[in-house]
């Protein structure tokens, strides 16, 4: 998307429909192809719908056609094709909160900023009950963004957080752990209303079954694994018309397809 093209305008003015925003002033633009008409309408489609929301709790995975979104071992860089990457780095700017578990920090190291679209980058959460990630993670040293470290009220922190972290105990109220309502709640309390809940499986799994989610969006790229890391998992139903049917809209990404599901009732 280059500087000054019309996608690159539509892009800002999206940008701009924030609630508390005056314009994207931060961030990096990686250059791309110019926009297209249909690419414009795209850009309205998926994004407006989310940028205008006062609160908003999204969630989000890029997996295979067979459902996995890691080999077995966690490698998974990249599941999805570019449009797609780009496509998550987008939902990071128009979002307070970015919250991922501590496997995903674990395998991937990320630095969950906003690098390949215009746009301010979120305040980075970590969901670590027990503090098993290592305070060397890129997320606690890099200072873009803020982060903020999600511990269990009930277990002592064996490792102090570094300096420019904030640590935030909070009550494991159900046996996975804190319930997502809390971590909503939390984040509401300290001006983050506005929430994505990047993954790994396991963290959007738990937001999924806690009914917590206005939106859920599902990239399939054309890949087959076989075995790996699950993408949702939800306590098991025995008929079919107990599945989740929610509304949904449909999006090429490049080769992948992202499914946009409306989970509000
Ligand atoms: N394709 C994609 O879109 C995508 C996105 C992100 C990550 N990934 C990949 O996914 C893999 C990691 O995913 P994963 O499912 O194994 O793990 P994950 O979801 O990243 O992390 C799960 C862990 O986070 C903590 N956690 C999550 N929700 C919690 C809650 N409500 N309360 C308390 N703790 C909570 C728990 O830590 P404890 O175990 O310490 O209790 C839990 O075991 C990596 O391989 C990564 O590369 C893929």
């Amino acid at each position: 998307m280059s500087p000054g093209s019309p996608e690159d305008a539509a892009w800002r003015a999206i940008l701009d429909r924030v609630p508390g925003r005056t314009g994207a002033k931060s961030g990096n633009v990686s250059p791309a192809g110019a926009g297209s008409q249909s690419g414009i309408e795209s850009l309205w489609q998926i994004y407006l719908p989310l940028a205008s929301c006062e609160t908003l709790a999204i969630a989000q995975l890029g997996q295979t056609l067979d459902g996995y979104i890691a080999t077995r071992t966690g490698h998974s860089r990249y599941v999805t094709g570019p449009e797609d990457i780009r496509h998550l780095h987008r939902l990071r700017a128009l979002v307070d909160a970015v919250v991922v578990g501590a496997g995903t920090i674990a395998a991937d190291d990320p630095l969950l900023t906003v690098r390949k679209v215009v746009g301010p980058s979120p305040v980075r959460v970590i969901l670590d009950p027990s503090g098993r990630v290592d305070p060397r993670a890129r997320v606690f040293r890099n200072a873009e963004a803020r982060t903020l470290w999600l511990r269990s009220a009930r277990r002592a922190p064996s490792v102090p957080a570094p300096p420019s972290v904030e640590t935030v105990a909070l009550e494991e109220r159900e046996e996975d752990g804190f319930a997502p309502a809390d971590i909503l709640r939390l984040l509401a309390e300290r001006g983050l209303p506005r929430v994505l809940i990047e993954g790994g499986g396991i963290t959007v799994s738990r937001f999924l079954a806690a009914g917590v989610l206005d939106r859920l969006h599902v990239t399939v790229a054309p890949v087959v694994l076989g075995s790996g890391r699950a993408s949702l998992t939800l306590p098991p139903v025995d008929r079919l018309d107990q599945a989740l049917r929610p509304r949904c809209r449909y999006f090429p990404l490049g080769n992948d397809m992202l499914f946009d599901l409306d989970l509000r009732p």
